[in-house]
């Protein structure tokens, strides 16, 4: 039986465990000055719908802000909890509908509200919920992180989706699981709607838990920016600027800000020349924000230690999940605050170097075995790789380049020792 305080949102599949550096409040921070606005102070900040937990988890125990957020699913409050066990502070995980969340008697004012991949998949009624807790506890000068399915890139799919869904809702009376009931939509509509092909084959790339939360949600509604730029004036806030560099045209994810002040340019530069940005292009694929006060030499500051505490403990996690499930693709790193984009196979050498192989080759062993395991081929420029032996030379060519590029510069964010 689904789970009524979800108001129709899937509850049979846990989601996947995505990371989300633009929760990170230290790039929240560089991107709204960079857009010419003063970025608030982050003291205090709240994710609401969190997923899996990666990116609360890392950021509320290795970044500087106090945070915390809620998620009905019991399966993911219990992940992002056990991903920030035994690290001191952590983030306050809640398992509550967005109802119950909102009416705590015990909540602060927040500084910064994330929410990810949220928006768009909930009722109207929860939206309305959600645009009056910004209204309340935003503070001013604070900011929001919102994602959402855009209109009109969406717009062709729309149709598309009302077929799948009522095949898989088909499939599923017939006795099918949710994820195989989705499959078989998928198959279905291939055959029957060529013309859709692209869009269906890409689908069938994609796992059944991304699928079930994109897709068969009672709620589905992507908008244009202008629509959610109405629902969102009564929160009191306005749009400042895209999160991300290249925005799609079916996916948006934006900062706002509650009385947005804008810097003229002497003070923009002020402001901007206390961020310290290292740009790795080609081994990271955005700059790194790092923390305040971060600096490799400053080991013994108390707050390093504890970042760097913290930021090994998620680490630990992070890599014994990747030895079982082929998601997650970021560590975290006290330097940044944040998550770092490695990738899957990135994370399976550095288990296997934690796991006590010794070398490029040997850690190209550990990964080729855990992806048969677990039925995964690596993808190298889009291409998906057949066969060991062209399996084999990859993997250990990419195990060169992580001895000798990823690895000292992730020892060097003191992300791994
Ligand atoms: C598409 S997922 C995105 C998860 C996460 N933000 C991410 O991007 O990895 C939406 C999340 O919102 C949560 N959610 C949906 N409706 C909710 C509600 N009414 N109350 C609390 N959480 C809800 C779901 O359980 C799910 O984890």
């Amino acid at each position: 039986m689904p789970d009524p305080r979800g108001d129709g949102y899937v509850d049979e599949i846990p989601y996947t465990h995505g990371y989300h550096a633009a929760m990170n409040p230290r790039l929240m921070q560089w991107t709204v000055a960079r857009a010419g606005f003063q970025p608030p102070e982050v003291h205090s900040a709240c994710e609401l719908g969190f997923g899996r937990g990666v990116s609360l988890a890392i950021h509320g125990s290795v970044g500087t802000a106090r945070w915390q957020g809620t998620d009905f699913n019991p399966e993911h409050s219990r992940s992002a909890l056990a991903l920030c066990e035994g690290c001191e502070p952590q983030p306050k995980i809640y398992a509550d509908s967005f109802a119950e969340y909102f009416a705590r008697p015990d909540l602060p004012d927040f500084d910064f509200i994330a929410l990810h991949a949220v928006w768009s998949w909930i009722s109207p009624e929860n939206r309305a919920r959600l645009v009056a807790f910004i209204r309340q506890r935003l503070r001013p000068g604070g900011a929001l992180y919102l994602s959402y399915n855009a209109l009109p890139g969406w717009q062709p799919m729309l149709a598309l989706r009302e077929q799948l869904v009522d095949r898989a809702e088909a499939a599923r009376q017939g006795g099918l699981p949710i994820s195989a009931a989705i499959r078989q939509a998928i198959v279905e509509l291939e055959r029957l709607a060529p013309e859709h092909d692209v869009v269906l084959h890409s689908l069938k790339r994609r796992s059944a838990s991304y699928l079930a939360h994109e897709f068969f949600n009672r709620d589905w509604h992507p908008m244009t920016p202008e629509a959610v730029a109405d629902e969102l004036a009564a929160a009191g806030v306005r749009r400042i600027c895209p999160a991300e560099k290249q925005p799609s045209a079916t996916f948006r994810s934006e900062y706002w800000l509650r009385d947005a002040a804008a810097l003229d340019s002497a003070t923009q530069q002020s402001v901007l020349s206390r961020f310290k940005i290292l740009d790795w292009s080609g081994v990271t694929p955005e700059p790194l924000v790092l923390q305040e006060g971060w600096s490799s030499s400053a080991a013994d500051a108390p707050e390093t230690v504890v970042s760097v505490c913290n930021a090994r403990q998620i680490n630990r996690q992070l890599l014994a999940l990747a030895e079982r499930c082929a998601e997650p693709s970021v560590l975290a790193c006290p330097a940044t605050g944040g998550g770092l984009e490695l990738g899957w196979v990135t994370l399976l050498f550095c288990s296997a170097r934690q796991r006590g192989f010794e070398g490029p080759d040997a850690w190209a062993d550990h990964a080729q075995q855990r992806l048969e395991a677990l039925g995964q081929r690596p993808i190298d420029q889009g291409v998906v790789l057949e066969g060991g032996m062209m399996v084999r030379r990859f993997l250990r060519e990419a195990a060169m380049r992580f001895a000798e590029q990823t690895l000292p510069r992730l020892r060097e964010l003191q992300a791994l020792d």
